[in-house]
């Protein structure tokens, strides 16, 4: 790896170029070994960040040759994306590969690769090295660019291949990515983390922070408005910390004004923020922006200022709040809040929990993301005392998600009547000849509509709140 002029390590052109002459020798051997195009079904688990890797790894298999499918019985190539957030997602991608090892014995040809964050930790790889014998290719978060290498290596050799160095991670630029969407596409900004949160995983999985480029941002966000996608959300485990090691260092807020200053009609997102560097900079440049949503994703975690402080959050319950009401006085009815809450934390208690509950009142999101705790292997929250038993912490989630039902169909009431911009982004589910739209706080109206709208902007009146999508119609130009 290349170390620049800034902080950050990018992956060098020469080792590009390496995995480009890979890329070549797979697509021979393949195209001498099969008849029709082989197919890879890529399978994955977590986040948008994994989402965004997956696009990136078919579009290396793509360039090597591979067709793609969703079912992995008719796959030659059967891959992994993993997450290793909490307990529940490990536990069905072992059940998932598992169920695979009779198929393996009679399809010994099919390769069966596991890659992303749960394969960056060792007792996993040592537990699919040991029980797992017919995965033959395990690889980590920081060499997904190494992905024709490792698969030739693979296909021509006769053990099998792992591949996790435990590094802090660098950026690969010009990795070929095939998009899920026509109508919207993710743009990772930066990678990795460094904040620690006692109960997380990730930092340990995905390194440190790591910014792109501006200018191969923007570059690639003029590509995507090029090519017609119309939003486009950008990714980053905190996107407030964005820029913080590149010479000379670039704020968030100044890269959103960047984009939003692009020709073109589209709507820019991001996820995730952190409230610790959330800035007042950050809140006045979404509410400038026109082509930046009104919505925040903003986690708070935790009501109790007390488990704040235990989970290495650096903020205060009344310093979020400043930040969320310092948004609604800019933004108003147009901003719409999400944010992520984890329920039973070790050593939380009711009273805790009650403050938890207070602030999802006082702050009123549009819709929450709740997690009951899970231990995570090698996180100092997992060596913490933690007496309350899971049945309780059950009861604790379900009042949690009560209170947040009650206030999401408070909030959706209020929107009968108005009319919305939203994104046509596919075919609707409540009826046959209904399309799915999203309006700038991300919430879902679905309406009578030709598909040929989909991808386009239209305005949508709201007839009727349900509870998790809206019923609407089109409203034509002249009746606005
Ligand atoms: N247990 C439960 N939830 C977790 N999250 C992260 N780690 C854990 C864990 N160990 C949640 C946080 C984070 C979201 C992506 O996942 O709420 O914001
Ligand atoms: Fe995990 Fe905290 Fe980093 Fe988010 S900010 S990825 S919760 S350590």
């Amino acid at each position: 790896m290349d170390k620049t002029d800034r902080k950050t390590a990018v992956v060098s052109k020469e080792e590009l170029e390496n995995q480009k002459c890979f890329t070549q020798k797979v697509s021979s051997l393949i195209s001498a070994r099969y008849i029709k195009k082989p197919k890879a079904c890529v399978i994955t688990y977590g986040c948008q960040q994994n989402v965004a890797d997956s696009e990136k790894i078919k579009g290396m298999l793509e360039l090597m040759g591979y067709d793609f499918t969703d079912n992995r019985l008719e796959a030659q190539l059967i891959l992994f994306n993993t997450c290793a957030v909490r307990e529940h997602a490990e536990d069905r991608v072992f059940g998932n590969v598992g169920a695979l090892k009779s198929y393996k014995r009679s399809n010994p040809d099919t390769v069966i690769a596991l890659c992303g964050c749960m394969m960056q930790q060792k007792h996993i790889a040592d537990k699919i090295k040991q029980s797992y014998p017919f995965v033959d290719l395990v690889f980590g978060t920081h060499v997904i660019h190494c992905l024709p290498e490792l698969l030739y290596k693979t296909l021509t050799g006769k053990k099998r291949v792992f591949e996790i160095p435990d590094i802090d991670g660098a950026i690969a630029e010009g990795v070929p990515v095939k998009r899920d969407s026509d109508a919207k596409a993710w743009l990772p900004i930066m990678y990795g983390c460094n904040n620690f949160c006692t109960y997380c995983i990730v930092p340990y999985v995905r390194g440190r922070e790591r910014s792109r480029e501006c200018k191969d941002i923007v570059n690639e966000f003029k590509e995507l408005v090029a090519q017609g996608y119309k939003e486009i959300t950008l990714l980053g485990q905190n996107v407030n910390s964005y820029g913080k090691d590149l010479i000379p260092s670039v704020s968030f807020a100044q890269l959103l004004k960047m984009l939003n200053d692009l020709d073109g009609d589209f709507r820019i997102r991001f996820m995730t923020s952190h409230p610790k560097d959330c800035t007042k900079e950050l809140i006045e440049t979404m509410a400038s922006c026109d082509k930046v949503a009104q919505h925040l994703h903003l986690p708070f975690q935790s009501g109790s200022d007390r488990i704040l402080k235990a989970m290495n959050r650096h903020y205060t319950r009344a310093q979020y709040l400043e930040l969320i009401n310092y948004a609604k006085e800019l933004m108003g009815d147009e901003l719409s809040i999400t944010s992520d809450i984890i329920v039973g934390f070790p050593g939380e208690t009711y009273d805790d929990f009650k403050q938890t509950l207070s602030l999802v009142k006082e702050v009123e999101a549009t819709s929450l993301f709740t997690f009951i705790y899970s231990p995570r292997k090698g996180t100092p929250a997992a060596e913490m005392p933690d007496p309350i038993p899971a049945e309780e912490k059950s009861k604790w989630f379900k009042e949690l998600t009560d209170l947040q039902e009650q206030i999401s169909a408070k909030q959706m009431a209020l929107h009968k009547g108005k009319v919305f911009k939203c994104y046509v982004y596919g075919k609707g589910k409540l009826d046959d000849n209904y399309v799915a739209a999203r309006n700038d706080g991300n919430l879902i109206i679905e309406f009578e509509g030709d598909e040929s709208l989909i991808g386009t902007f239209q305005n949508i009146k709201v007839i009727e709140p349900l509870t998790f999508v809206m019923r609407g119609e089109l409203v034509k130009e002249k009746e606005l």
